[in-house]
């Protein structure tokens, strides 16, 4: 019997789970709860990627460490699971020293095979990705993925000899097509290796917040690598666990959204090759979700909150919801709509009316035992039990499913035809035992995807059997009161609940308190011409500025712009200048006056003109 690891990418800890992290996470859980009722050794691990450029300016930003902005962050992930009923063995935390050790530790392994050198590097780096890009992947100025600017890099840096790996990385994908999924994904990353494999910079100078070079403490070793060590170094925390990495028989899956295959597809089996290590088996790269259309993001406020949700419908609603919408590996829509669509079709009406109608009639006919004598129904459950494991080895979970449900309409449907209403008792109570041990099969079957709901049908069948692949039994049953597995959601509670899923947009400027126009016209806005620049000692973002204003004379400035202009860049520009700003000390620096710029956190460009106006022009 082979054993199965399974891992979800570790997540940033930049903000709250959303939907998408969600989803990866209950897959991964739906997959190892199937492997575990097969009896089979299993793993599953997930966790939090916290170190790195995002996550230090993320802190800085709010004026906390990064290890503390981390620790906030990891606990609202680990409470969200523990709320999902995700059942992981193990949480990986990045800052963990166990996994920062065995980080430096395959550091020297890939050192030692003389995959790694020290050269000058010179680029764009965007740190929302937390990744390089050369001239030509970039979108103007722009990052491909994020569309913000990137930031040029050059510094010393240690790089990695990924062009040498470039023949193993493709004999890897021919010989071994279950290692990239599905194929579209394998086609593309094939191409990606086949093109130009350029080597890999996997170190940083510039800041401290990540795990340093063995020996050579000024580099901090890339977040990626980083990051992607963690399915290997948690293996490293127990000799149990180390048998998911280290045994030949071990199917290690790695799931992930498509955005961050070529992390998982290309660098990281080229990292274990150079370390001399195992390969995971495979890669499974899953699709995106947007919201009603949309692209979910904060700024447009569609965000779907998974805990929110499943607080108003039920943990396993939403759960079997999100797995059976969308075939794994093909990007999907939420719509609120279509959950409620959902829940009162095939919860509500298939599965939940299934059991509500037998266990009523069970007690309407006043059976105080029932046994199940048939066979009718006993191909069925064989042959779906063995397609949903079909599907469920195939990584196919909605599809899964789907099967799941064709039985459920077949015992309905059985139940239709042979109409226990107008039979004997002993017909009763032949139909009833048979459908009875139909319910019995799917409070199985059902248990990896909906494991709570799947424990209440086990209680209302009488029963309390441990999740297992389901076998037909000759059984007495005596079951319980029926109690509705799904409560239909009627019209008026599904407008509630709409209006409360969904609430009216407003536009940023209905969100933003008004100005009066005599509130505005207290700004002394003007033109300004920077004359010199330099940067403020011992602090990384401000630069300090002398402006002329023209006839109200020259000022000076700090602006918190140093890490997107350079100070050279700035002499000659015209900018915009808060004239009558409350005068400043700024790091022990006098600030007179501030000027107007792009951006939320990070300052993304200056304000300007768009033609010349001579320097103290009022600006209104
Ligand atoms: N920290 C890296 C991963 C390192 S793994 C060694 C990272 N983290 S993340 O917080 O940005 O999470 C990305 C993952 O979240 C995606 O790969 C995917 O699993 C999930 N999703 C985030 N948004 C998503 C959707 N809109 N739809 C589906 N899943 C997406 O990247």
């Amino acid at each position: 019997m082979s054993r199965f690891y399974i891992t979800t990418p570790i997540y940033y800890v930049s903000d709250v789970p959303h939907l998408g992290h969600a989803y990866t996470t209950i897959v991964c859980d739906a997959l190892s709860r199937y492997h575990r009722m097969r009896g089979e050794p299993t793993r599953f691990l997930t966790g939090t990627d916290e170190h790195g450029q995002k996550i230090a300016r993320l802190a800085e930003a709010h004026h906390v460490t990064p290890r503390a902005y981390a620790d906030k962050f990891a606990e609202a992930y680990q409470a969200t699971w523990r709320a999902l009923e995700v059942a992981n063995d193990d949480f990986i935390r990045t800052t963990d020293p166990d996994h920062e050790a065995t980080v430096q530790e395959v550091w020297r392994r890939m050192n030692k095979s003389g995959a790694i050198y020290l050269a000058d590097y010179e680029g764009w780096y965007c740190v929302a990705c937390e990744q390089f890009y050369t001239e030509k992947e970039l979108k103007g100025n722009d990052c491909p993925v994020h569309g913000r600017p990137v930031e040029k890099v050059k510094e010393q840096s240690f790089y990695f000899k990924l062009s040498q790996y470039r023949d193993r990385l493709l004999e890897l994908y021919d010989k071994h097509p279950e290692f990239v999924q599905p194929d579209t994904r394998r086609n593309e990353v094939r191409a990606f290796v086949a093109g130009e494999l350029r080597d890999l910079s996997i170190s940083r100078t510039t800041f401290n917040w990540g795990v340093p070079v063995p020996d050579q403490d000024k580099h901090i070793i890339y977040v990626w690598l980083d990051a992607l060590t963690n399915y290997y170094s948690a293996t490293r925390r127990s000799d149990e666990a180390k048998q998911f990495w280290d045994q030949p028989d071990a199917r290690i899956v790695h799931m992930i959204g498509k955005e961050i295959i070529r992390f998982h597809a290309v660098y990281w089996p080229a990292f274990l090759m150079a370390a001399d290590l195992p390969l995971p088996t495979t890669v499974f790269a899953h699709g995106w979700w947007t919201v009603d259309g949309e692209k979910m993001s904060k700024t447009l406020g569609n965000v779907v909150d998974p805990l929110k949700l499943s607080q108003d419908i039920g943990v396993d609603a939403f759960r079997y919801f999100v797995l059976r919408e969308v075939p794994l590996g093909s990007d999907g829509d939420f719509s609120h709509e279509a959950l409620i669509t959902r829940y009162n079709a095939e919860l509500c009406n298939d599965l939940g009316n299934l059991l509500n109608r037998t266990l009523g009639m069970v007690s309407k006919y006043q059976f105080n035992a029932i046994a199940n004598s048939g066979k009718a129904l006993c191909n069925d459950v064989t042959n779906y039990s063995a397609r949903f494991a079909e599907a469920m080895e195939a990584l196919a979970p909605s599809k899964a499913l789907e099967e799941i449900w064709r039985l459920v309409r077949r015992a309905n449907e059985f139940i239709d035809k042979e109409a226990p209403w107008k039979q004997d008792r002993a017909g009763q109570e032949r139909i009833l035992g048979e459908v009875l041990e139909v319910c019995r099969a799917l409070s199985h079957l059902t248990s990896p995807f909906m494991p709570e709901r799947a424990a209440e049908m086990q209680r209302q069948l009488g029963l309390d059997e441990p999740p297992a692949m389901p076998a037909w039994s000759a059984r007495t049953f005596t079951p319980a009161q029926a109690v509705p597995l799904f409560p239909r959601i009627d019209d008026d509670r599904k407008a509630q609940l709409l209006a409360h899923w969904t609430p009216k947009k407003e536009t940023p400027a209905q969100r933003e308190p008004r100005v009066t126009y005599a509130e505005f016209q207290k700004l002394d806005l003007r033109v300004g011409r920077v004359l010199a620049a330099e940067a403020v000692p011992k602090a990384k973002k401000l630069l300090k500025l002398t402006v002329d204003v023209g006839a109200t004379g020259q000022r000076q400035v700090v602006a918190g712009i140093a890490e997107t202009y350079r100070p050279e860049e700035l002499v000659g520009k015209r900018v915009i200048l808060l004239a009558n700003l409350e005068p400043a000390t700024i790091r022990g620096v006098l600030s007179e006056g501030m000027i107007l710029a792009a951006g939320d956190d990070d300052v993304v460009a200056l304000s300007g003109l768009d033609r010349d106006a001579p320097p103290g022009t009022k600006v209104r």
